[in-house]
């Protein structure tokens, strides 16, 4: 006879073989129905693969074995790059879910800032969940790149830039990856999920190949907003790209802690649909942002425009407003589309040059009304876009850069950037500036009174955007 301790282990072990080897059966159902779309199959497999979630799921072990012959793992998760935007509340949510999540990040302060359970950067809600995971003691995050032999599932968030001549790195993964190789285990998942130069997942699964490796690989791509992560994590469907059917249960299993919806892809396709994504984006900016333009030279204000044409017209309600289309996904994800395509991507290229362009326009229009160079322009706003504190890639600092050059002085702004020093206090900005641009939208702005001319194309005062 059992002991009641005993039992529930029993219980438990009994569960997850049996989910493991139903869902392998589902997927096999669902993977012949595909051969056979007019089968009755597939949803009925669906829906009872969801409910097998529902019922085993949440009640998943840690570290359990889920294709059958995954070795144990100290660990359920370890995030390559996880002290980032997009690693570390990816890394609180599933420690959040029950899961035992490691980091692994080069940056020490980044990673002591993370085991102090004190978040690096802003991201709303996430702080207090840092501080339970973190005392809970299922977070936890070092400069050891040895942590990722631990781990069941290795998630690679390490980005894929492109170079000052817009030329992306391709090699960039491959070449993070080889601070941790040597730790690799057979019966691991891992789990591609930055932007990546397409064709980089299958790259990665030769390099795997090459190692001798029994690795499972996946390209499953975060589409997040930052400072919104802590609610789309759980709300936005997951892409999971993947090749076999194995990696694919399991990186389905993996995000099944976090969403309901998996959408399925091949790699390539996967790669090429978070591109897109980014890349559309971008050029609805550049296209709101030329039509700005366009209106602006005739004396004309494009937000009354835009206004008046989506009123009650859903076929153009998603026009953007005008504004400073920046940060550090958007253009770098097209131009990585752009290298893709042997840089024949007119649309692509068109939109950064409007983009791009928006600061040295703006500072043209200004030019043409006031003597700028006699002037203390004061520009409100340096965080890349509303509510965040993160100036990387901010256009505003290259409409800084045009004003230091024009004006005889700049004074800058911002009331939730932290991390540059030449910043001062707005009141300072509203006593000493001649002409005000506000160049980030922070609601922060929207009631504020100022005795000298704003340029305001994104219209956060409510006075149109003529300038
Ligand atoms: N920021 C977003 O909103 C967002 C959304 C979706 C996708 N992405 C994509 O995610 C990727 C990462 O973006 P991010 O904003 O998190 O970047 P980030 O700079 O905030 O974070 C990257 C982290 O990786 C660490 N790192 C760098 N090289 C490393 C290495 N070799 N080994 C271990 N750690 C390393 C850094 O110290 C840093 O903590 C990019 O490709 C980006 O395009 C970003």
């Amino acid at each position: 006879m059992l002991a009641p301790a005993q039992q529930d282990q029993f219980c438990d072990a009994l569960k997850e073989v049996a989910g493991a080897e139903a869902a392998r059966f589902f997927q096999l159902e669902e993977t012949f129905a595909q051969y056979h779309p007019d089968g009755p199959e597939a949803p009925a497999a669906a829906d009872r693969r969801a409910s097998l979630h529902s019922t085993l799921g949440a009640g998943r072990r840690r570290g359990a074995p889920r294709g059958g012959r995954v070795p144990n793992f100290e660990t359920d998760v370890v995030i390559v790059g996880g002290c980032g935007h997009v690693g570390l509340p990816l890394a609180i949510a599933l420690a959040d879910s029950d899961a035992r999540v490691a980091i692994f990040d080069v940056s020490e302060p980044a990673v002591k800032a993370v085991n102090d359970a004190v978040l690096p950067f802003d991201e709303r809600g996430a702080g207090p969940i840092l501080e339970r995971v973190v005392a809970a003691g299922t977070l936890r995050a070092t400069t050891k790149p040895s942590v990722v032999g631990d781990a069941e599932s290795v998630i690679v968030v390490i980005a894929t830039p492109v170079d000052e001549h817009l030329n992306p790195d391709p090699q960039a993964i491959p070449r993070a990856l080889g601070l941790c190789t040597e730790y690799f285990r057979d019966g691991q998942l891992l789990v591609l999920r930055s932007s990546v130069y397409p064709g980089v997942t299958a790259q990665v699964e030769r390099m795997v190949a090459d190692l001798g490796r029994q690795i499972e690989v996946a390209f499953c791509p975060e589409r997040i907003a930052e400072g919104h992560a802590m609610t789309e994590l759980f709300t936005l469907p997951q892409i999971v790209g993947a090749r076999t059917p194995e990696a694919r249960q399991r990186a389905t299993a993996l995000f099944h802690r976090l969403t309901s919806t998996i959408v399925d892809l091949e790699p390539e396709e996967a790669e090429l649909a978070k591109l897109f994504t980014n890349t559309w984006r971008y050029i609805k900016f550049a296209a709101a942002n030329q039509l700005f333009m366009m209106a602006n030279d005739r004396g004309l204000d494009f937000e009354r425009i835009r206004r008046a044409l989506s009123q009650d017209y859903p076929r153009a309600a998603d026009m953007p407003s005008a504004g400073f289309a920046a940060g550090p996904c958007l253009l770098k994800d097209t131009m990585q589309l752009a290298a893709f395509n042997n840089n024949n991507f007119t649309l692509g290229h068109s939109a950064m040059l409007v983009n791009e362009g928006l600061p040295l326009y703006l500072v043209a229009r200004l030019e043409q009304e006031y003597d700028l160079a006699s002037m203390t322009v004061g520009i409100l706003g340096m965080a890349f876009k509303a509510g965040s504190d993160d100036t990387r890639s901010s256009l505003s600092y290259k409409l800084k850069r045009i004003l230091e050059f024009k004006a005889k002085r700049v004074l800058c702004t911002d009331p939730l950037v932290t991390t540059d020093p030449t910043l001062v206090s707005l009141e300072q900005v509203l006593a000493d500036s001649d002409l005000l641009v506000l160049a980030t939208p922070h609601t922060e702005y929207a009631g504020l009174h100022a005795t000298v001319p704003i340029a305001d194309v994104w219209n956060v005062l409510g006075r149109g955007v003529r300038v």
